[in-house]
């Protein structure tokens, strides 16, 4: 093994997400499987179990988006972290591609830039929960979430995500953002 591999071997990382209906759950699991595979042991908590960030090199941070933001159990974490090194992963209904997601990264970095470095943000679609989906279904047209053909088209591509694409595109942005994270890296 050479030594950039045995110091990411070395690292000693957390993986901490939070999940309300399972997609960033899901997501989380599947970038731990992935990472554990090149850097061992990777530590995964829930964010309900609020893990103790002390002594790592590296903190990964999993959000659903809520209202145009990360979800509140993530932000309260996100807040309670200082001086960490920290990579964001999320799930959202909306395409990672659009400015909606572009804007909720940029929010979430912002935040976690505060009092800590950031090391990127990686989003990918999550199905939307079908109680939201009948909910939006009863709001009078002109209200900004009613149901539209372009909206009911959304939800329905969301429900596939996220996918085997998606987990192996969050396994390669999240090696890519702990490697950074590593002793030497270029800044
Ligand atoms: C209350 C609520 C608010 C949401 N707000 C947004 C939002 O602002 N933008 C978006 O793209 N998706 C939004 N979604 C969709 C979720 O972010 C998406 O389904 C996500 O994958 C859920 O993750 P989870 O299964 O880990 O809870 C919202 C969902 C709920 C239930």
């Amino acid at each position: 093994m050479n030594n950039r591999a045995e110091q990411k071997k070395g690292s000693r990382g957390l993986m901490v997400y939070s999940s309300k209906t399972g997609n960033t759950r899901k997501l989380a699991q599947g970038i731990h499987q992935g990472l554990a595979e090149v850097l061992g042991t990777v530590r995964i908590a829930a964010v309900e179990e609020n893990p103790d960030p002390a002594g790592t090199d590296w903190i990964l941070v999993g959000f659903w988006a809520d209202r145009g933001n990360a979800d509140p159990k993530a932000l309260q974490y996100l807040q309670s972290l200082e001086g960490h090194k920290i990579g964001l992963f999320g799930t959202l209904g909306a395409s990672p591609y659009s400015d909606h997601a572009k804007d909720i990264g940029k929010r979430v970095q912002a935040l976690a830039a505060e009092k800590n470095t950031v090391l990127g943000c990686f989003l990918c679609q999550g199905r939307i929960d079908p109680a939201l989906t009948e909910q939006f279904k009863t709001l009078p047209a002109g209200n900004p979430h009613a149901m539209t053909p372009e909206r009911m088209k959304l939800h329905q591509e969301a429900t596939t995500h996220p996918d085997a694409k998606d987990i192996q595109a969050g396994v390669a942005a999240c090696l890519s953002m702990v490697t950074s994270a590593l002793p030497g890296a270029a800044p």
